[in-house]
C-alpha cells in the first residue's frame, strides 16, 4: 500500500480530506445498512435539529501504524460507548456498539493510505459523530438522523508537542452541574468558542474551568482532563460529574497503577491545593499528555517545577508508556488494542 505524499513530521491538528468516510441514515424508526462514501459533503434541510438546536455529538479517536507495521486502534469500544451516552442524553437514537466498531475497521481500512507511518509522531484520527437531520422548527428531538465517520491524519494537538504550556483559571463556565459536561455534546464546545479565543488573545494556550456551582474545584480544560502528580509521586485526577470521562485519562491511571507501581487518586482537586504539586498534564486523545509549565490565576503565577522546557518525569513516564502501548512497543492490557490490519 503506497502511502500518500504528505509530510507527516510536520503535520499539525488540522483537517485534510482523505478518500473515504463512513455514513448510515436514521429513518422511520431504524437505521439504514450504512455504507462508504467517497462524498465528503452533507446536504441537509436549512431547518435541521442539528442546525437550529444543535442535536449533535461525537467521538474522537486514533488509529496508529505499530512498530511490526500493523495498523491499530485504542479502545475504539469505550468510545462507542461513550457515544451511546451522549446519545441517551441528547434524545437521539443509539448506533449500535457492533456497527460502530464495524465502521472504524470500515473507515481506516478504506484510508489506509492515510495512516501515518511508524515514527513520524503522526496519527491518524477518527472523527465519528451525529446529527438531527431533518427539519425541526419547535423545540424537540429530530426524527431523522445521520451516522457519519471521517478520518484525518493529524500531529500535535498544541504546537510545540511535548512542550510545556500555559493556560489560564477560566472566569466562564464550561459545564452546569446537572448539564451535559459529562457527554459529547457539540454544544459544550460551541460555548467554549469564545473562552478559548479570549485566552489565546491573552497568550494563554487553554483554560482551566472550575466547577460552576462553587469556582472552587478544578473541572477540566476545553479539549483535556487534568493529571496531577503529588510530590510524592501520587498520581491524582479531578473526580466531577460534569467533565467527561477521558479514556485517555482512565487509561493513564491504570498504566499508573499497574505499569509503574504507582498511587493513584480520583478525587475532587480544590484550586487552592494545585500550587503545591509537582506536575500537570492535560490528558486526551488529541492531547495524548500534553505537560502544563505553568497556570495564570487572574495575575498569578503558578509554576510547576520541570519548567517550561521539559515535562516533569512522572508525566513524561507515563506519555511514554501509553504511546508505546499504543504503537506496540509495550505489552497492552487485554482487550485494549484492536488490530485492524
Ligand atoms: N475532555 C474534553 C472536554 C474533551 O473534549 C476530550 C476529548 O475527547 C477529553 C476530555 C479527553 O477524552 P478522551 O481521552 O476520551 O479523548
Ligand atoms: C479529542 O481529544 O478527541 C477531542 O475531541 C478533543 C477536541 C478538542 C479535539
Amino acid at each position: 500500500m503506497e502511502k500518500k505524499n504528505i509530510d507527516w513530521e510536520n503535520l499539525g491538528f488540522d483537517y485534510i480530506v482523505t478518500d473515504k468516510r463512513y455514513v448510515s441514515y436514521y429513518k422511520d424508526g431504524a437505521w439504514d445498512d450504512g455504507a462508504l462514501t467517497s462524498d465528503a459533503t452533507v446536504t441537509i434541510s436549512e431547518c435541521a435539529g442539528v442546525l437550529q438546536y444543535a442535536q449533535t455529538c461525537f467521538e474522537g479517536l486514533k488509529a496508529y501504524t505499530t512498530v511490526d507495521g500493523h495498523i491499530v486502534c485504542f479502545r475504539p469500544d469505550l468510545n462507542a460507548d461513550r457515544m451511546i451516552d451522549s446519545c441517551e442524553r441528547l434524545e437521539m437514537p443509539v448506533f449500535p456498539k457492533e456497527r460502530f466498531l464495524e465502521a472504524v475497521e470500515q473507515v481506516v481500512s478504506a484510508n489506509e493510505a492515510y495512516v501515518p507511518p511508524y515514527g513520524s509522531g503522526a496519527t491518524l484520527y477518527i472523527r465519528p459523530y451525529m446529527f438531527g437531520s431533518n427539519a425541526v422548527i419547535g423545540v424537540k428531538p429530530a426524527r431523522e438522523y445521520q451516522f457519519r465517520m471521517f478520518v484525518t491524519p493529524v500531529g500535535p494537538y498544541f504546537k510545540g508537542g511535548a512542550k510545556p504550556i500555559t493556560i489560564r483559571v477560566c472566569d466562564y463556565d464550561r459545564a452546569a452541574p446537572h448539564g451535559t459536561g459529562h457527554i459529547k455534546a457539540g454544544l459544550n464546545y460551541a460555548m467554549s468558542l469564545f473562552p478559548i479565543m479570549d485566552a489565546h488573545r491573552q497568550g494563554f494556550d487553554e483554560n482551566m474551568y472550575l466547577d460552576a456551582a462553587t469556582r472552587t474545584k478544578v473541572e477540566e480544560t476545553g479539549g483535556a482532563n487534568f493529571l496531577f502528580v503529588t510530590k510524592d509521586g501520587t498520581v491524582v485526577t479531578p473526580k466531577s460529574n460534569s467533565i467527561l470521562p477521558s479514556i485517555t485519562r482512565r487509561s493513564l491511571m491504570y498504566v499508573a497503577e499497574h505499569y509503574l507501581g504507582l498511587k493513584v487518586e480520583q478525587r475532587e482537586v480544590y484550586f487552592d491545593e494545585v500550587k503545591d504539586f509537582a506536575d500537570c498534564g492535560l490528558c486526551g486523545t488529541a492531547a495524548v499528555i500534553s505537560p502544563v509549565g505553568k497556570i495564570n490565576d487572574h495575575g498569578r503565577e503558578i509554576c510547576f517545577p520541570s519548567g517550561m522546557e521539559e515535562m516533569g518525569p512522572v508525566t513524561a513516564k507515563l506519555r511514554e508508556t501509553l504511546t508505546g502501548i499504543q504503537m506496540g512497543t509495550i505489552e497492552a492490557p487485554e482487550g485494549w488494542i484492536k488490530v485492524i490490519k
